[in-house]
């Protein structure tokens, strides 16, 4: 992975004081021997994110994030471990010798490089070809369609003809190898025809970055026809989930919200229309990778979907994955107009901004979308639909947050303050909760529900955090506990890198999480690593926990091997024996001597 050698990004971590580099995005307060801040990843009012200087580590309690200086940045500014490095390396004044990246990675870079240059000489051709001749139809359709010269040279819109391998003749003649432009998602081989463009008699919407760089597109046939939109396929320049289409005009807009619409044109008719702020999600669904990409630039979103049913239902989707994300959603509502595009062609930009005007809160448009599921002339249905806004209205963490709610629906529906309060006061004590446990991130894992019955991961866990917390404690664990007695491979490898840490007397916590590079691995480790240890008093009750979480340790290592032994190992035998006394003598001391005999 890493194309810096282990010397370098140790030195830009070194460099890079996590409290420091994470201070310039959260707002944090010296609590004990911590940091705490609100979790920049999940949407919370009170703090569980907690930043450790001694560590270099950060982790949240509420959602499970956590990792280090890179982690972090990689997180937040959805940079690649390559890239994180570089930034923090250039905020500490560090150069890094670019020679130094390994062969492969510097053929990943120069291949992503190529790509990047292959839209751009395709989105250029595309261009040029909408304003000759045989773009004349196509110049045709986007006049038809409102759209002045202005907006075609803004959004860099175009025309792929008629021929079918005629973008790829083009750029072959510019040098680009076949291998790059099928990995563009620009052409595709075909054994009996040969290279075919992948877009042909379309209008074509290059598709840019943040920072304007194209990296797919789109093309519409005119008129009817299937599909509506082809679009470039997920490259390794392409991150669907990553990318919105318009951000990188509506990053400068400037303006206190962000509009998130459905589709091309609707961003395009918006902008037209004097709306900069608007933004679109591109032929899927929307993310947690959007939510966290939106939140770099703004803290409110009007969600502003088409008006039929599959717009509803994203409509709330993205309400719940924005909400979670920290960021507050109203909806526009444009009935009887089908989508933006469709509004404005009919009543202009003045009419869209009346629907701004009355853009409604994201929590009454849910309980309205409810409402349609309820008869509410039937009492059964009614107090049904009472009970589920109920429900709803627990799942704000905050007091006064229920409070607010609870007033708006008795407003709306009538029902009288008390009673309200009263119902929701009702069902939350019912399900024992005062308020709904937020739910988590998707792929956390909530931490009590995994160490339940689970003793043999918790006692290997236990041992880890134990060791960071007190890395004294290593010299009095050595004699009985090895890296192999940690039987869950992900401790294992933890282990192995902290055991070998402790052997030098130079603990970097923050530097075992860079041998994971799978996230949800590093959050787990992070987690272990940040983990608070029960306070006891005496030494003596420190040395008798100690030592039982050392017995239970070993006691599963030896179940785990005696299991997996192979009958021809005798040395693996003879190792399960002598493991097994000593055991046994361990567990006839009292405690386990820490501070020495
Ligand atoms: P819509 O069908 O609402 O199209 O799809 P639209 O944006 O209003 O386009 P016009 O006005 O008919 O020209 C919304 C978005 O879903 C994606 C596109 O990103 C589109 O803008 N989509 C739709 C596809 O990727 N493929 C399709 O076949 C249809
Ligand atoms: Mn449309």
């Amino acid at each position: 992975m890493p194309y810096y050698s282990e010397g370098q990004i140790e030195e830009v971590r070194a460099a890079n004081d996590i409290v420091d580099v994470i201070s310039s995005y959260v707002h944090l307060k010296k609590k004990g021997g911590e940091y705490l801040g609100l979790c920049p990843f999940h949407n919370e009012k009170t703090p569980s994110f907690s930043v450790s200087r001694g560590k270099q580590m950060y982790y949240c309690f509420g959602c499970g994030a956590g990792g280090n200086v890179f982690t972090f940045l990689m997180q937040y500014e959805n940079d690649t471990f390559q890239e994180a490095v570089d930034a923090l390396a250039q905020r500490a004044g560090i150069t890094l010798p670019k020679q130094e990246m390994s062969g492969k990675a510097r053929q990943e870079a120069d291949r992503k490089m190529r790509m990047l240059e292959a839209n751009k000489a395709a989105a250029k051709y595309f261009y040029a070809q909408l304003r000759m001749e045989q773009g004349q139809a196509a110049m045709e359709y986007f006049t038809r369609r409102g759209l002045s010269q202005d907006t075609l040279k803004k959004f860099g819109l175009g025309y792929s003809n008629k021929n079918s391998d005629d973008l790829y003749q083009y750029l072959r003649k510019q040098g680009f190898e076949d291998s790059i432009l099928k990995e563009a998602g620009l052409v595709s081989m075909n054994e009996k025809r040969g290279a075919q463009d992948k877009f042909w008699n379309r209008v074509m919407f290059p598709i840019m970055d943040a920072n304007n760089r194209v990296v797919g597109f789109g093309g519409r046939v005119m008129g009817k026809g299937e599909p509506k939109y082809l679009n470039s396929p997920e490259t390794a320049i392409f991150d669907k989930s990553r990318n919105l289409y318009g951000l990188n005009l509506a990053k400068a807009s400037k303006q206190p919200f962000l509009l998130l619409c459905e589709g091309y044109m609707d961003v395009i008719a918006l902008h037209q229309a004097g709306f900069g702020n608007a933004v679109a999600s591109l032929g899927t669904a929307f993310t947690q990778g959007h939510a966290n990409l939106l939140k770099r630039y703004t803290k409110e979103v009007y969600c502003t979907f088409d008006s039929d049913g599959a717009g509803t239902k994203a409509a709330l989707r993205a309400i719940s994955i924005l909400r979670e994300a920290g960021i507050t959603a109203k909806v526009v509502e444009l009935d009887p107009y089908k989508d933006p595009d469709e509004l404005i062609q009919a009543e202009g930009s003045e009419g869209y901004k009346k629907r701004i005007a009355q853009a409604k809160n994201s929590f009454l448009f849910e309980t309205e979308v409810l409402e349609r599921g309820f008869d509410l002339k039937d009492p059964t249905e009614k107090t049904a639909f009472y009970n589920a806004v109920a429900e709803k209205i627990l799942e704000f963490e905050e007091p006064i947050e229920r409070e607010n709610y609870i007033q708006a629906i008795a407003e709306k529906y009538q029902t009288g303050f008390e009673n309200m309060r009263k119902l929701v006061a009702h069902i939350g004590t019912k399900a024992g909760i005062s308020a709904k446990p937020r739910k988590l991130r998707s792929g956390v894992q909530e931490k009590s529900g995994k160490a339940k019955g689970d003793g043999i991961r918790q006692s290997q866990r236990l041992m880890l955090t134990w060791l960071i917390e007190e890395p004294g404690l290593f010299e009095a664990v050595k004699p009985y506990i090895t890296p192999e007695d940690f039987t869950e491979e992900l401790y294992h490898k933890a282990a192995e890198a902290l055991f070998a840490q402790c052997e030098t007397g130079r603990i970097n916590p923050a530097k075992v999480l860079d041998l994971f590079p799978d996230e949800k691995e590093q959050q787990e480790i992070a987690g272990m690593f940040h983990a608070r240890l029960k306070e006891v008093d005496t030494k003596a009750e420190k040395e008798k926990a100690l030592k039982e979480t050392v017995i239970r340790l070993k006691e599963n290592s030896i179940h785990y091997r005696s299991r997996h032994l192979e009958p021809s190992d005798l040395a693996g035998l003879q190792q399960v024996v002598a493991d097994k006394r000593e055991l046994q003598r361990l567990r006839q001391m009292d405690v386990l001597q820490i501070f020495g005999a």
